[in-house]
C-alpha cells in the first residue's frame, strides 16, 4: 500500500515529535571512555581489557555486535540468561553502564581467536595462607552434597568467625572459612554412595577452597567485585596454593551475599554457632 502524502506527513510529524522529546526520554549516547574504564577495571579480569578473554570457557567480547552485547547484559541482569558470575555483575550495571560497556567492546577489533589475555595481577594475588592444623582448631559446621558434580563438601570456621557468629556480629578481620571438596565414592552405576545422614561417602580429597579476611585486603579489587575485605584461594590436597586461580570468579559469585558476610552458608554457620 502506498502512503498518501497526508499520512506520510502525519508520520513525519510523529517522528519529529519523538526527536523533539526531552533529553531524559531518549536513549543516551554511549560514553566510550566510561565503558573503557569499567572494562579495564572489572570485565578485563575475565574478558581481557581488549575483549580477548583469559580462558577458553569465557567468550571474547571484542568485535561482537553492540546490540547483541547489550541484549545479553540485559538478559543477565534480568536473570533470563543464567550464569552466576555474570548475573551478579550485570545486576550492578545501570542501563547507561550497559550502553557504555557494550559500545566499548563492540568498537574493538576481534583479534586472533587463538590468543588469550593475561589474568589481572591484582585478582591473582591473594593474601590467604593455608590454615595448618585447622582440623583441630576450626569447627565443622555444615556438610553439603553436590549432586551436580558428585562431591561432598565439609565447611569449617576458625575461632574468630565462630565467636562472631555465636554473638551475631558481622564476621570481623581474622575470620577464615574453609571448604573441603571430596569426590564422592561411586557405586557400580557410577552413582554416589550415600552414607550416614544422607550424605555422600567421601572418597578422594580434590581441593580446599578458603576465604579469609584482613583489614584492607579488599582494597586492590574493583568495587563491582570487592567482597568487603575477603580474599579467596584454592589449595591442592597437599595444601600448596593452586596457581592461576582467578579471584574474580570467587568474588563475582559470592558478591550478591554482601548482607550475609558474603557466605552461602551464613545461616547454617549462625545456627551451628548458637547451638
Ligand atoms: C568473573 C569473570 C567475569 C567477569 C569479571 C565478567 N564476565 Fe562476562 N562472562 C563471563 C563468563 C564465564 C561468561 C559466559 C557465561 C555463560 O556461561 O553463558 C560471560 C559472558 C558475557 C557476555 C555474553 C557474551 C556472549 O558471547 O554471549 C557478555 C556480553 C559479558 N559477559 C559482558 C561482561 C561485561 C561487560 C563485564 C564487565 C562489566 C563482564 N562481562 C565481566 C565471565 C565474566
Ligand atoms: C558459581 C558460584 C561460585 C563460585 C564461582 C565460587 N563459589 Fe564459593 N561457594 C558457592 C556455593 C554455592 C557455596 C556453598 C557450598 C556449596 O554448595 O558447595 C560456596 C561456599 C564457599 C565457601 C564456604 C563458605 C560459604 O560461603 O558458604 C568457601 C570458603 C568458598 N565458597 C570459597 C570459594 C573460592 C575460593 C572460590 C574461587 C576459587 C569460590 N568459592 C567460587 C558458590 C561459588
Amino acid at each position: 500500500m502506498t502512503q498518501t502524502p497526508l499520512r506520510a506527513l502525519a508520520l513525519f510529524g510523529a517522528a519529529a515529535a519523538v526527536l523533539a522529546a526531552p533529553a531524559a526520554a531518549q536513549p543516551a549516547a554511549a560514553n566510550l571512555e566510561a565503558g573503557k574504564a569499567r572494562a579495564q577495571a572489572v570485565c578485563a579480569a575475565c574478558h581481557g581489557a581488549n575483549g580477548v578473554s583469559i580462558a577458553d570457557t569465557i567468550p571474547n567480547l571484542a568485535g561482537q555486535r553492540v546490540g547483541y552485547l547489550e541484549s545479553q547484559l540485559r538478559a543477565f541482569k534480568a536473570g533470563t540468561r543464567k550464569a552466576a558470575s555474570m548475573n551478579a555483575i550485570a545486576a550492578q550495571l545501570a542501563p547507561a553502564d550497559i550502553t557504555d560497556v557494550a559500545a566499548f567492546f563492540g568498537s574493538l577489533a576481534p583479534g586472533n581467536l587463538a590468543a588469550k589475555s593475561e589474568q589481572l595481577p591484582n585478582l591473582v594475588k591473594t593474601r590467604v595462607t593455608f590454615p595448618e592444623g585447622y582440623r583441630s582448631t576450626f569447627r565443622m559446621y555444615q556438610t553439603v552434597n553436590r549432586a551436580d558434580i558428585n562431591q561432598v563438601r565439609y565447611l569449617y570456621a576458625n575461632p574468630v568467625a565462630w565467636q562472631a557468629a555465636r554473638e551475631g556480629r558481622p564476621l570481623p578481620a581474622g575470620s577464615v572459612l574453609l571448604l573441603e571438596q571430596w569426590a564422592a565414592k561411586l557405586d557400580a552405576e557410577r552413582k554416589p554412595v550415600v552414607g550416614a545422614g544422607g550424605f555422600y561417602t567421601p572418597d578422594r580429597l580434590v581441593a580446599y577452597a578458603v576465604m579469609s579476611s584482613g583489614a584492607g585486603w579488599g582494597n586492590d579489587f574493583p568495587e563491582m567485585l570487592r567482597n568487603g575485605d575477603w580474599n579467596y584461594a584454592v589449595f591442592n590436597p597437599d595444601s600448596t596454593l593452586r596457581a592461576g586461580v582467578n579471584q574474580a570468579d570467587c568474588l563475582a559469585c559470592h558478591k550478591p551475599l554482601d548482607k550475609i558476610n558474603y557466605l552461602f552458608s551464613n545461616e547454617p554457620l549462625l545456627a551451628a554457632a548458637k547451638r
